[in-house]
């Protein structure tokens, strides 16, 4: 029912998946990037090699963008947009929540997106114009119309004591409404239960392509909108991202750009 490269991204995260499964609780070297609580174990190295190794043996000419390692293969209409381990503090700490996030961009556009969460084998498939799934099951956003009855997640990033864009501020003016607001620690997971009409809308600032490049072709597939904050276009490349089941999209919006205080 899918396609080729649909296919190959769904063994490449099964693969990866059971890599970090494996090495879930064990003992195992974790260092930190830049700031203090950016980590990276060697598990994200091996899970991320595991999926390059993968795709390239099938595509030797596809074009890769990969947290770990970059830009690398050759230059292509094919890219691959790959984060191996999204939630690695998760991980680091033996808190099970966490994915393997894989995409494929054809000239520039999103055809096909996978989040896999080994822990609780949970599958999350999109292809372009096919819709979105998890285990095979179709799902769709929310129905939510009432923002002061919906479940959202959102996400901080690594220099949020820089409190880019007032996120602090945006969060505190959400949550004080008494609106139960999660921090899973996983963006493409955030987005992948967003799809899944789990949450109704996922917000964060500052993210990078290969946190946000599978999940939102899952949300657009299953029916859910994705703007920048202030419901302009949003792609991969961009910063602020708000995604919803749509019917509650420019109340987070309002709060996001400073119209509105709840
Ligand atoms: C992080 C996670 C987290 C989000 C951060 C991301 P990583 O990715 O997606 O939920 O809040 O902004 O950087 O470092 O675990 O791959
Ligand atoms: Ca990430
Ligand atoms: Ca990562």
């Amino acid at each position: 029912m899918f396609s080729e490269i649909t296919n190959l991204a769904k063994e490449a995260a099964l693969k990866a998946g059971s890599i970090l499964s494996k090495g879930f609780g064990s003992s195992f070297e974790i260092n930190n990037k830049i700031g203090k609580n950016n980590l990276v174990t060697e598990f994200d190295y091996l899970a991320e090699k595991a999926i390059i190794d993968l795709i390239k043996s099938k595509f030797p000419s596809h074009q890769f963008l990969a947290e770990e390692s970059g830009d690398t293969g050759i230059s292509s209409d094919y890219l691959w947009v790959i984060d191996p381990l999204d939630g690695t503090v998760n991980f680091a700490h033996s808190v099970p929540i966490f994915s393997v996030s894989i995409a494929c961009l054809f000239k520039g556009e999103l055809i096909s997106g996978v989040v896999y969460q080994p822990m609780q084998n949970e599958l999350f498939i999109a292809e372009k114009d096919k819709g979105a799934y998890l285990n095979n099951k179709r799902i769709y956003v929310s129905i939510t119309d009432d923002f002061l009855s919906s479940y959202l997640v959102t996400g901080f990033p690594y220099n949020i004591n820089e409190n880019p864009d007032n996120c602090l501020k945006h969060f505190v003016d959400i949550i004080q409404n008494g609106i139960p607001v999660r921090r899973l620690g996983s963006a493409a997971l955030d987005l992948a239960y967003v799809a899944a009409g789990r949450f109704d809308a996922f917000w964060e600032i500052a993210l990078n392509p290969w946190d946000v490049a599978a999940g939102m072709l899952l949300v657009k597939e299953a029916g859910g909108l994705i703007t920048q904050y202030d419901k302009s276009i949003y792609s991969i490349w961009d910063k602020s991202l708000i995604a919803s089941n749509g019917i509650i999209h420019n109340e987070i919006s309002d709060i996001l750009t400073n119209k509105k205080s709840l």
